[in-house]
């Protein structure tokens, strides 16, 4: 429910390490309108020419243009722009493959209802032997890309800073989850909260991981590690891997919270 609280710097950062160290096949997809993780993982140049080439981009999940075709021989015919099967990720590098955001998103007008907020679900099916883990970097706001998140989704994971206004979206945002599991009779589960960009030292710091630490949800799903603020890593867009940093307590943390990721998934396997 908030911006600026690390979704897409964990996103990429996790899609990084369980890709790098664990040797998990990984697909990161932007459903941002913002496309921030996209600006992380390709070089201006590259999506430019990648939008030259047309090749694909999240809009090609939900943009079915259907067009009538009319032919004297077989009559009236639909056929959509792009198939579903045919939308092709972009390879970043070893293990790791993107389907890369669209400014276009903003401009993309989708009636609730209408059905094409279960394509990304559908698309993720047709390609589930391909990958190990699916990781959505999703917008902050209620919106059809997040109902759409939420429905191809088995998990979702809470990253939020440590101060009072970003304690109150997580329990906007639990809210808003809890009704739409209810409405469109989703089984998505809570895999945890990741603190993020946390100054230890704080009073804030330390009444928000009391108040995480003590409160009748949050305490359960609150990970032990947590993700430090690190001027390396703010603003910079490009080549900031957590794990090609110099900084040893962030990457121990990232390698923690990763590990926490997995074993959490594990055990709601085993249930
Ligand atoms: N651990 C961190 N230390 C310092 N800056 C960070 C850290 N994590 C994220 N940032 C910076 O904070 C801003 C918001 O992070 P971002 O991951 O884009 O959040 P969101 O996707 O939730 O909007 C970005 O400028 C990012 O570089
Ligand atoms: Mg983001």
């Amino acid at each position: 429910m908030k911006g600026g609280v690390g979704k897409t710097t964990l996103s990429i950062n996790i899609a990084d390490c369980l890709s790098k160290r664990y040797q998990k096949k990984v697909l990161l997809i932007d459903i941002d309108p913002q496309f921030n993780s996209t600006q992380c993982l390709f070089k201006v140049e590259q999506y430019v020419e990648h939008l030259k080439e047309k090749k694909d981009t999240i809009t090609d999940i939900f943009d079915k243009n259907t067009k009538i075709n009319i032919s004297t021989v077989n009559g009236a015919n639909e056929t959509s722009s792009k198939e579903l099967k045919k939308i092709k990720p972009v390879k970043i590098k070893e293990n790791l493959w993107s389907i890369p955001g669209n400014l276009e998103l903003y401009r993309l007008e989708i009636a609730p209802g209408e059905g094409r907020e279960s394509r990304l679900k559908k698309y993720l099916r047709m390609n589930e032997e391909k990958y190990d883990i699916v990781i959505i970097d999703t917008p902050p706001t209620p919106s059809i890309w997040m109902t759409s998140a939420l429905i191809a989704s088995d998990y979702y994971l809470i990253p939020t800073k440590a101060d009072p206004i970003s304690l109150t979206g997580i329990d906007l945002l639990n809210n808003i989850v809890k009704e739409k599991k209810d409405n469109l009779d989703l089984t998505i589960k809570c895999i945890g909260v990741v603190l993020t960009i946390t100054e230890q030292q704080t009073r804030v710091y330390k009444s928000a991981k009391k108040f995480l630490s003590e409160h009748h949800t949050w305490s359960k799903l609150l990970y032990t590690k947590e993700l430090p603020k690190r001027t390396e890593l703010a603003g910079k867009q490009l080549d900031n891997y957590i794990l090609d940093l110099q900084d040893s307590n962030i990457k121990t943390a990232l390698i923690g919270i990763v590990d926490e990721l997995l074993k959490r998934i594990g055990n709601e396997e085993q249930k």
